[in-house]
């Protein structure tokens, strides 16, 4: 499956099967975070069959199911790294899709008091993901108007459209888009947060959906 199959079939799922992540698909996940975790200088960790994170009552109330897998990004609170967060995340959500497997950034609707991950030398839970093999494989979300998530004079080159196509594909917090994409003299894009929950790692997502759609040699970030 290419990447544009990936990110259209991948969706948020919350209710996981009991199946376990193992063989050589739980060996690829691993070179996966391994990868991550060199580009990104901040740590993915893998937590397998760990039931405390999403044992209590926001979890349930959101609907979460068996969601004992789950990777703890971890790393100083700053918002390069909540964009790294977001963006290599969005690596391993990928990867993970591919190897049959199904996900759910969360941000919020989980117990950081139960939950196992260990921060040092003032680190900070940057984003979880859970991973497993889902009940269902969920469904594409809503989109607001194009119009609302960029911004551009005259006609709209074919590279910029992919990307936004590519980038209203990307999970964001509460699904609410807040991004907007500025094109000015002809392939300069610029990527501006709208406030929001989980900015930072919203903004990181959104960047590499962009960029594997208009492709990086059309356009530089500004
Ligand atoms: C940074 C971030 C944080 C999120 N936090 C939560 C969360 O705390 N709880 C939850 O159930 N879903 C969370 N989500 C999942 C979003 O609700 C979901 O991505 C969005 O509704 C779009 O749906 P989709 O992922 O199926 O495309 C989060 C997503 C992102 C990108």
């Amino acid at each position: 499956m290419d990447t544009l199959q990936l990110m259209k079939s991948r969706h948020s799922v919350r209710q996981y099967t009991e199946q376990k992540i193992e063989g050589e698909t739980l060996e690829t996940l691993k070179a996966e975070l391994k990868s991550a975790e060199e580009k990104s200088g901040l740590k993915f960790c893998l937590y397998l069959d760990e039931p405390y994170a999403f044992d209590c009552h926001i979890s349930r109330k959101i609907g979460f199911k068996n969601a004992n897998n789950y990777i703890a990004i971890i790393g100083k609170k700053t918002f390069e790294n909540e964009m790294n967060a977001g963006y290599f995340g969005t690596q391993v959500v990928l990867k993970a899709q591919s190897l049959g497997l199904n996900t759910c950034f969360v941000g919020g609707t989980f117990s950081r008091r139960k939950a196992k991950y260990k921060t040092e030398n003032g680190e900070k839970l940057l984003c979880i993901i859970t991973v497993g093999y889902g009940e269902t494989q969920g469904v594409p979300h809503k989109n607001c108007s194009i119009d609302k998530l960029c911004d551009f004079r005259g006609d709209m080159p074919p590279w910029f459209m992919k990307g936004m196509d590519y980038a209203m594909l990307a999970p964001t917090a509460l699904n609410k888009q807040k991004f907007r994409f500025i094109l000015r003299n002809g392939n300069e894009v610029k990527l501006v947060p709208r406030g929001g929950a989980c900015k930072g790692v919203t903004l990181g997502i959104v960047k590499y959906h962009f960029e594997a759609g208009a492709g990086k040699g059309n356009f530089v970030f500004v």
